[in-house]
């Protein structure tokens, strides 16, 4: 698996498991533990998705070594007050049965109280409980330039939504002057058919006798991203890993940089919009 070296100096698998809508137990046990196996390193959880416990199962029982291993979680508003963020922490290690997290990482800037959760981040890294911090969604440069300034410890990865029809190019140079890694979320644009089905994609994957999903995978690593996909289907699971025979043209990443049109497949959850009292602004 290739990887990328994060400014502390760690290395990160460039390409990782999504974890969300694995409600079903049985079927988040078979999916991680199918990706896995299959050569995935890296995997993305929260607590928010409810299936930590699963995912935990799946760790303890696994045959690859513990250091072979990248585990993220994210820290969602609810644990943001007083020293929510590092039982939040603690309880992750519980539920994902393991001594530490590879990387934490706040969930967004516009809820009240990131600052203080940051710091407690910062006291996770210092108890050995996570190895590196860093954030989602932090979409602009006022917001990365307050958390670079209230950091002790710099964010090595911020998480955003990226794809061909979002493409991000304004933060990703903001995050390369930081040497901040972009992490795309919805790298396939959350299967979207509009992506999916794209003409210009169909005729890139037709000339390289292969599919759209890879195609914008290989986009996302020639673009220097890392990204964490998700599927269920095991044929996706290994198509979405092996791209080592492709390599987009320069007329290629054109095509594509001109598809993007700032569109987002993200809906904000109700309870995000019921917590709009407490928003920054
Ligand atoms: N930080 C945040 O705020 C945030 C927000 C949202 C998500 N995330 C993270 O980002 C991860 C990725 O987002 P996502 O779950 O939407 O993943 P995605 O990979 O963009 O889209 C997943 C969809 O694409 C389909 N798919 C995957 N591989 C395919 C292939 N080779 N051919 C055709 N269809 C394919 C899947 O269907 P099949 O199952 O049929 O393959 C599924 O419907 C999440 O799981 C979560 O961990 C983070």
């Amino acid at each position: 698996m290739d990887t990328v070296l994060l400014n502390n100096q760690i290395e990160m698998p460039i390409q990782g498991i999504g974890t969300k809508d694995l409600f079903d137990p049985d079927i988040c046990e078979q999916v991680v533990l199918f990706s896995f196996m299959n050569g995935y390193r890296l995997i993305d959880t929260t607590p928010s998705y409810h299936n930590q416990a699963s995912i935990g199962i799946v760790i303890s029982e696994l045959s690859i070594d513990r250091s072979e291993l990248f585990i993220t979680s994210r820290i969602s508003p609810f644990y943001y007050k007083k020293n929510r963020t590092l039982r939040c922490i603690e309880k992750t290690l519980k539920n994902l049965r393991t001594d530490y997290l590879d990387l934490a990482l706040l969930e967004t800037p516009i809820i009240k109280g990131w600052q203080n959760a940051w710091q407690q981040l910062e006291k996770a890294v210092e108890k050995g409980l996570v190895k590196s911090i860093g954030v989602c969604n932090f979409m602009t440069e006022k917001s990365l330039d307050e958390l670079c300034s209230i950091a002790n410890i710099k964010p090595v990865v911020d998480q955003i939504q990226c794809h061909p029809f979002l493409q991000q190019r304004h933060i990703q140079k903001k995050l390369n002057e930081k040497n901040i890694q972009l992490e795309a979320w919805y790298p396939l644009g959350h299967g979207h058919s509009l992506l999916l089905n794209n003409s210009v994609l169909m005729d890139i994957a037709t000339a390289h006798h292969t599919t759209v999903p890879q195609i914008i995978l290989k986009w996302h690593q020639q673009m220097g991203h890392v990204y964490i996909t998700k599927s269920s289907n095991p044929d996706h699971i290994q198509r979405n890993l092996h791209l080592d025979h492709l390599c987009l043209t320069p007329d290629d990443m054109k095509q594509i940089e001109a598809l993007d049109v700032s569109r987002s497949f993200y809906q904000i959850p109700e309870f995000v919009q019921k917590l709009e009292y407490s928003l920054v602004h």
